[in-house]
């Protein structure tokens, strides 16, 4: 988190005090770095080098249309999951010929729009599937551009929550069936063989599972070619991790000991995968999702109370698990560090929310700089599958968003209002 630093104690965005933004807009509050966002996308396309490619933004992980906007400008491409999702990217600008969709259970009204709108590509996941959409295509009188998702049946070692390319998963078409699913495309009306797909998991914390996916897409690649199907991209999906343990270092801040890996930069990743994939001439597709926002977010909330129970010391804050579910969903480590440091020691705590489950937690037993009611503390690396997976549980009111640019801020999304509840 290269632009959340601490100035004289006090934590800054960019060259904002994070205190005086929550003074004007409340918490809880989602803010972004805008530099942060554009670095992380430049990185990215700076390790492509020369070679042919399209960064296709999964939108899933943030879809506020202001940060879209600033993707489009970038250059990039999106990969999007929904109608809804297609909608956005759409609205935010990113061109058709730049947006894949891929999703396991995709509507017939999904598939409609999306041949309507002629994007890149329709990613997919069954035979049954194939049939559908060329069904669909023959209705409206369209050619629709397809690439086959494939199951490599590679461990991501992740949660198994965000475990995707693995036998077991519902996601993609069995790598053993994948040749005669593109003999069954190529024999199917209206469908245009495009590419081929591949998405293992998310916070993939090493490079080796990026490279056997992309050795097996890059042999697919080959063997179509001698079957006659030449394809035009290879999508390797995302799921770059990201550290969310080391993401804010300070004197005053107590050093948690870990065993998390330190995962490889989504350039590296990028670099290592072309070394397989270049020599198909392809042109090379990549979808990180929180490679590009999750460092650039941090939520900030405000300690309501804090309570002794027992040997548990609680800090209750206004933020909950309708805002930010991670921890309490895969278990996730989101460092917590106040926005003014005091150097009044440290206290092992819980932080919890205010909602009616005991999952409602952001941090177990975790060492904190001693905090009372009224201080405020921010939640990092939490640009990624943050606000996009907030709801309205326990009739709580989604939370506003900022953006971050040197000196200014601008409101990015309101704070929702009680009527936004009916
Ligand atoms: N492409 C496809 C087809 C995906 O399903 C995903 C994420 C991505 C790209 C982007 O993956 P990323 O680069 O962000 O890892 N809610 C979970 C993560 C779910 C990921 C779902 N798919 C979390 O908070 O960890």
């Amino acid at each position: 988190m290269a632009y959340f630093t601490y100035k004289e104690n006090d934590l800054y965005c960019e060259d904002v005090p994070l205190r005086e933004i929550v003074e004007e807009f409340g918490t809880p509050l989602y803010v972004y770095s805008k530099n942060q966002i554009l670095d992380n996308c430049r990185a990215v396309h700076a390790a492509f080098g020369e070679t042919n490619h399209l960064i296709c933004y999964a939108l899933k992980a943030n879809s506020n249309i202001q940060i879209l906007k600033l993707l489009v400008q970038e250059g990039a491409g999106a990969d999007v999951v929904s109608k809804g999702e297609l909608f956005l990217a759409l609205k935010a600008g990113f061109p058709p010929e730049k947006i894949t969709y891929t999703g396991v259970g995709k509507r017939d009204d999904e598939i409609e729009y999306s041949i309507k709108k002629s994007i890149a590509s329709l990613n997919i996941e069954s035979e049954e599937e194939l049939r559908i959409v060329s069904e669909i295509a023959q209705r409206l009188n369209r050619e629709v551009s397809i690439s086959i998702r494939v199951n490599p049946n590679i461990d991501p070692e992740t949660h198994p929550y965000i475990s995707t390319g693995l036998k077991v998963n519902k996601f993609g078409i069995d790598h053993e069936r994948v040749l005669a699913a593109y003999r069954l495309a190529k024999e199917l009306p209206n469908l245009r063989i495009v590419g081929i797909h591949a998405h293992i998991g998310s916070q993939i914390t090493s490079i080796e599972p990026f490279v056997q996916c992309a050795t097996t897409l890059a042999s697919f690649a080959r063997d179509l070619k001698a079957a006659g199907v030449e394809l035009t991209h290879i999508d390797i999906g995302g799921g770059v991790g990201v550290d969310y343990h080391r993401a804010l270092v300070h004197d005053l801040l107590p050093v948690e000991s870990t065993t998390s890996p330190v995962p490889p930069t989504a350039s590296e990743v990028v670099k290592a995968v072309l070394a397989v994939l270049k020599p198909t001439g392809c042109t090379i597709m990549f979808e990180p999702g929180r490679a590009i926002v999750a460092d650039a977010g941090m939520l900030l909330t405000k300690v309501l109370y804090t309570k002794q129970s027992g040997k548990k010391k609680f800090v209750i804050v206004d933020a909950g698990i309708n805002d930010l579910i991670r921890p309490s969903l895969y278990n996730a480590y989101h460092q917590i560090v106040p926005l003014q440091l005091r150097g009044g020691g440290t206290e092992t705590v819980d932080v919890v929310g205010p909602v009616c489950e005991t999952g409602d937690f952001f941090a177990l037993d975790r060492a904190l700089p001693t905090v009372v009611r009224g201080d405020f503390l921010g939640i990092a690396t939490a640009g990624a599958y943050g606000f996009s997976e907030t709801s309205n549980y326990n009739g709580r009111l989604r939370p506003a968003e900022i953006l971050v640019n040197g000196e200014r801020c601008r409101v990015i999304r309101e704070r929702e209002t009680l009527d936004d509840l009916i």
